[in-house]
């Protein structure tokens, strides 16, 4: 019997997902002839039983296309909202799983996914993962795919706001997604040469950075860049955060499930809010004008860079190599030039954050780059 292979994308979507979804597809049917089973929008449409045939012929000019040709969603299996209601549809899933006469199931997708797939695999599906974000937060892999494209529209948008900046004296500051990792502003910021980077691992005085700002200016540089990433945070949040974390924690275990996933709309829609914030803060502490750039789902949309190509496409006939040799229960790292199997109970809930002894961090350091801190 030839085996059953199901993949599906899940979380936010990111450049190099349809290049892995071809990787897998033509190595498993190609090579190990393995019939191929997609599934629609991530989790949901496993629950859903909604398909789709990854034959030759949808695998071919795939490439280069940005998105998934799956779609995805960010539902979880075991709360997922249906009819209004959030509900455990583990058991629809684990159903869907052996009807579809499935060996193992490909799960793609970030830090999220790893924990749903996790979940799944303790129900006694064979899983194997594949690292996707644009955010690099992934733990165990050297990257993941998407970030490397990211990064480079990141530092593109630097290069180009530089010019309003200089031209105009103003702050530009621009923000990068990251909301626990500061990855992307990081690199984007080195590369771009931003004169201020904010990440989320290193909080930041908002008198420093005008400090910084206003040190520049002395030196008759009469224009900053700052990039943020999107989780960046003060000093000062960080306290009144801890303060409030316990009270709000007690609190949302109380309400019901409506209303916490609007907090959580809120919250993440704050990130925005925060570097508006700040931009306000340096106006009035360093009495220069400045704007905001928020590079949003930019980062993430179009086709991948040459590298996520390739990462991808080494991934993916690797993973399918695995499934053929009977390897589960793995993500598929990268590690250096070699696609790697790691347990999957090692990756999930962990988070790769910038170490602050990155070598990034220090280089941007010695060129004079403020991180607020
Ligand atoms: O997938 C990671 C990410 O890119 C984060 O950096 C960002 O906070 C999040 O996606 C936002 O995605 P969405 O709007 O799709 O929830």
């Amino acid at each position: 019997m030839n085996k059953q292979v199901g993949v599906l994308t899940a979380g936010g979507d990111s450049p190099g997902l349809n290049a892995v979804l071809r990787g897998i597809g033509k190595a498993a049917q190609e090579n190990f002839r393995m019939e191929l089973i997609g599934f629609r929008d991530g989790f949901r449409g496993l629950m859903e039983n909604r398909t789709m045939d990854l034959d030759e012929q949808a695998l071919s000019g795939i490439l280069t296309l940005g998105g998934t040709i799956l779609g995805t969603s960010r539902d979880k299996p075991h709360r997922m909202l249906v009819g209004g209601k959030f509900m455990d549809m583990t058991d629809a899933i684990v159903d869907n799983y052996h009807r579809n006469h499935l060996d193992v199931l490909v799960c793609i997708g970030g830090g999220g996914t790893q924990k749903n797939a996790y979940r799944l695999m303790q129900k006694g599906l064979n899983i194997i993962t594949l690292p996707k974000t644009i955010d690099n937060d992934v733990a165990l892999t050297d990257v993941s795919f998407g970030f490397n494209t990211a990064l480079s529209i990141a530092t593109e948008a630097i290069d180009r706001l530089h010019s309003t900046a200089h031209s105009h004296h103003r702050i530009v500051l621009v923000e990068a997604m990251g909301h626990r990792a500061g990855w992307l502003a990081l690199g984007a910021g080195v590369a771009g040469g931003a004169d201020v980077i904010l990440i989320p691992e290193i909080p930041y005085s908002v008198e420093k950075v005008a400090k910084a700002i206003l040190g520049r200016n002395r030196g008759g540089k009469h224009f900053s860049i700052v990039a943020v990433a999107e989780g960046a945070i003060s000093l000062e949040a960080v306290a009144a955060k801890e303060k409030t974390d316990n009270k709000k924690k007690a609190k949302a275990a109380k309400k019901p499930d409506k209303r916490r996933r609007l907090d959580s709309m809120l919250s993440d829609s704050a990130h925005g809010g925060n570097t508006l914030n700040l931009a306000h803060q340096l106006e009035a502490l360093t009495r220069l004008e400045s704007r905001v750039t928020i590079l949003g789902y930019l980062q993430r949309g179009g086709t991948p860079s040459a590298y996520d190509r390739i990462l991808a496409t080494r991934l993916g006939t690797a993973c399918a190599a695995m499934i053929h040799e009977g390897v589960h229960g793995v993500m598929l790292a990268a590690r250096g030039e070699k696609a790697e199997p790691v347990p999957l109970e090692q990756v999930v809930g962990k988070l790769k954050t910038v170490p602050l002894d990155h070598p990034w961090i220090e280089s941007a350091r010695y060129v004079g780059t403020s991180f607020g801190d």
